[in-house]
């Protein structure tokens, strides 16, 4: 199947072009919408096993493309990582790799038709099934959204309706996932839920209007809608970037607090290292989609394997340390229509061995958590990394 274009110059091409791979892409998308849009998909179509019983979410492979009409930008190709019951899993990676593309994977809100999680497997864990989520009808998909999986995104204005009363906001995500309860009961669990979130003058917050509200303040309504039905995996997509750095604090807390609360697991994006070192058990480094390394924050942060992630570490301010210029890793992430059949990395890497010029690395382990994608491990994964 003539699924992707391998055209070298992809800055530019003809109308021609232009067209002929829109029509190859409908037939893709085509053919991938009609299978899901069947109707009374069998459960045992999307039921699937975890690998570890102790995960809520196994990415396993994942690959989500986009089929735009220049070529096939692979966003996210081929990423698997864990996310663990009741831990944080931290995100890290430049802008355009993937990061939030591989959550909203997860929760099957990728823009379609043009972008479809094409393989691999997302399996998720909730009430004794687990899914493969990739396969999940959305009616089903609609049930686990908000009831076990909720998404906070960075800014907070633009996730709530600014002509509807906080109250009423809350109120309605409530009713929707609880049709059973009254509308006093409705309410009573808004305010609580205010009240969870560190909201102090709940009963006046309730019939306020979003524009009233400060960032933090916002923000914390999102957490609250999020969080309204427990959910087992909360994906935080930048959740403080937006907000100044002592709101950031108080808002990071009140994350932790809640996590532990409802012992739900966090999936938290961000491209802040110090968030992640404050937060995170888990660190994923993800570069032009997909995972150059992972392993404990530990792991990560005492000893960075690859290239990328030292660059990352390096360009860190550290209070007390003279530098002349903040180091900034030089070059830019590769065209993701057009991915080199090496290293991703390669053309910024100052360390370089021979070996880089072959295929794309494999995955090697450092310890049974700490994963690299790396050449310079390929034949030392038993020393120490230096
Ligand atoms: N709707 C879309 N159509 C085509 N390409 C898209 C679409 N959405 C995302 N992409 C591409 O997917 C890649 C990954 O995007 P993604 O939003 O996941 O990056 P990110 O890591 O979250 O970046 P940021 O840190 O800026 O939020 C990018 O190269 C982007 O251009
Ligand atoms: S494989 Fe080679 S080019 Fe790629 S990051 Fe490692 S050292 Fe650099
Ligand atoms: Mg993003």
């Amino acid at each position: 199947m003539g699924l992707f274009n391998k055209k070298k110059n992809v800055n530019y091409i003809s109308g021609k072009e232009a067209r002929r791979i829109s029509k190859e892409n409908r037939k893709i998308t085509n053919e991938i919408e009609k299978q899901r849009k069947r109707k009374h998909i069998p459960e045992e179509e999307y039921m699937t096993k975890m690998r570890d019983e102790n995960n809520v979410v196994e990415f396993d492979n994942v690959q989500t493309y986009f089929f735009t009409d220049v070529g096939t930008a692979k966003a996210v190709d081929g990423v698997s990582f864990d996310v663990p019951k009741g831990k944080t899993v931290g995100i890290v990676g430049e802008s355009g790799c993937g990061k939030s593309v591989t959550s909203l994977s997860l929760m099957q809100l990728v823009q379609r038709p043009q972008g479809q999680t094409v393989g691999g497997e997302i399996r998720f864990q909730a009430d004794g099934k687990c899914y493969s989520i990739a396969k999940t009808p959305t009616s089903v998909m609609q049930k686990l959204r908000g009831n076990q999986i909720s998404m906070i995104f960075q800014e907070p204005m633009t996730s709530l309706n600014p002509v509807f009363r906080i109250g009423d906001q809350v109120d309605e995500v409530i009713k929707l996932h609880n049709p059973q309860m009254t509308k006093e009961q409705v309410k009573a669990r808004t305010i609580e839920m205010l009240q969870l979130v560190g909201i102090a003058n709940c009963e006046g917050v309730y019939r306020m209007y979003p524009h009233e509200l400060s960032g933090g303040m916002r923000q914390r309504i999102c957490i609250a809608i999020g969080l309204a039905c427990d959910p087992k995996l909360i994906i935080a997509d930048e959740p403080t970037t937006a907000l100044d750095v002592t709101i950031q604090a108080q808002i990071l807390d009140l994350l932790r607090g809640l996590k532990d609360r409802i012992n739900s697991s966090i999936m938290l994006i961000t491209h802040d290292l110090g968030v992640i070192a404050e937060m995170a058990d888990y660190v994923v480094v993800m570069y032009a989609g997909r995972v150059v390394e992972k392993g404990t924050v530990q792991e990560i942060f005492k000893n960075p394997a690859h290239p990328y992630t030292i660059g990352l570490m390096n360009s860190k301010p550290v209070v007390g340390k003279e530098v002349e210029r903040l180091y900034s890793i030089p070059g830019k992430v590769p065209n993701p229509i057009n991915m080199p059949n090496y290293c991703y990395f390669k053309d910024r890497c100052e360390m370089c061995v021979k070996a880089c010029d072959g295929a794309y690395p494999e995955e090697i382990s450092l310890s049974p958590t700490h994963k690299v994608s790396c050449y310079r491990f390929a034949d030392q994964t038993k020393k120490e990394v230096k």
